[in-house]
């Protein structure tokens, strides 16, 4: 599916307001799954600043363990400190990695800001090595920034 027709997918499923925000951000990592062949688990997290933890609230692909994540831990947990997209070419040389499944080689985080502020992130997992391009940064803070528009943060 070309880049184009599967913004406009996205922006849809966003704008359907019958649905809850976590259902469609659901239906967001599923149409992400099936449509980029690389993309083989896809998830949200959203921070808890007072805890310092991550919570996984949508996904596709097999459940994880990983609901809740610290921040500082893994790759996840970097990028809610940081505030920087982290690409991990290939996960056997990251020290500070959770690991999911034995069948994951790469990751990319991308984090999610609303009002300035970093309250989540896009995280996926590829079974190919070295898969991730600029190209998915952009396309990803894209969908983070229209994901941003529908979560109320208090
Ligand atoms: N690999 C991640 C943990 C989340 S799973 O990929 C679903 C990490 O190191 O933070």
């Amino acid at each position: 599916m070309a880049l184009h027709d599967l913004k406009n997918e996205l922006s849809s499923i966003l704008a359907n307001t019958k649905v809850e925000t976590y259902g469609r951000l659901t239906q967001v990592c599923e149409v992400l799954q099936r449509s980029i062949s690389y993309y083989n688990w896809v998830g949200f997290y959203f921070a808890n600043h007072e805890a310092q933890t991550l919570h996984l609230k949508a996904f596709a692909g097999e459940p994880t363990d990983h609901i809740v994540i610290p921040f500082g831990k893994g790759i996840c947990g970097q990028v809610a400190v940081s505030n920087e997209n982290f690409v991990v070419p290939d996960i056997s040389a990251q020290d500070n990695y959770i690991a999911c499944s034995i069948t994951v080689k790469s990751e990319i985080v991308v984090p999610l800001f609303k009002n300035g502020k970093n309250i989540g992130q896009i995280d996926i997992d590829s079974h190919a090595p070295d898969p991730f391009s600029k190209e998915d940064e952009l396309f990803l803070e894209w969908v983070n920034e229209q994901v941003a528009e529908i979560i109320e943060v208090p």
